[in-house]
């Protein structure tokens, strides 16, 4: 099979993207306020996550945290909601938004957020899929969105 080589101008603009970042144009404080704004962010215990969910709570939005660990999850001020949800397990996914559903009529914002990355392969999710796929990709953006319809 035939491989391309990148050109020298490939190279250049690779390493001009991932080390040259310009400043962003956006930041949290130019969020409109978010009141009577319902928003669900999954995997928002940690990371870029939690900080969405705090972002968004500043604002005034109705906050779903989805995630695993409530422990781990924020100390939910104001409108923040924990929902238990483990996107690996379709079981839990389905529940997760049925438990939504019972809560809300509408539903602004999904916030796909929670994954994981480069798992061994020898790690599978409760219904025997490749535990990376199940979580990032059978969990989240298919299932969750599925079940959530008004
Ligand atoms: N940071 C990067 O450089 C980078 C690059 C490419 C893609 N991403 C993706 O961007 C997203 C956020 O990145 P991050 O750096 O903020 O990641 P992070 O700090 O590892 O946080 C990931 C979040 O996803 C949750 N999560 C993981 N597996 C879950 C599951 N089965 N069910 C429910 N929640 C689950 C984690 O919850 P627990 O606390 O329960 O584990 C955590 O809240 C992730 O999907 C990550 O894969 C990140």
């Amino acid at each position: 099979m035939a491989y391309d080589f990148p050109s020298l101008s490939d190279v250049f603009s690779f390493f001009e993207q991932a080390l040259f970042i310009p400043k962003p144009t956006w930041s949290i404080e130019k969020m409109p306020d978010m009141t009577g704004k319902v928003v669900i962010v999954t995997g928002g215990s940690a990371g870029i996550g939690k900080v969405t969910v705090k972002a968004l709570l500043e604002k005034n939005a109705t906050v779903y945290l989805a995630a695993r660990n409530e422990k781990k999850s924020l100390d939910l001020p104001g409108k923040g909601v924990f929902i238990s949800l483990d996107l690996a397990d379709l079981y839990s996914v389905k529940a997760a938004a049925q438990e939504f559903l019972r809560k809300e009529t509408r539903l602004h914002i999904l916030i796909n957020n929670g994954g994981i990355m480069m798992t061994p392969k020898d790690q599978f999710s409760p219904q025997g899929y490749d535990l990376q796929f199940a979580t990032n990709v059978l969990g989240g953006p298919l299932s969750f969105i599925c079940y959530i319809k008004f």
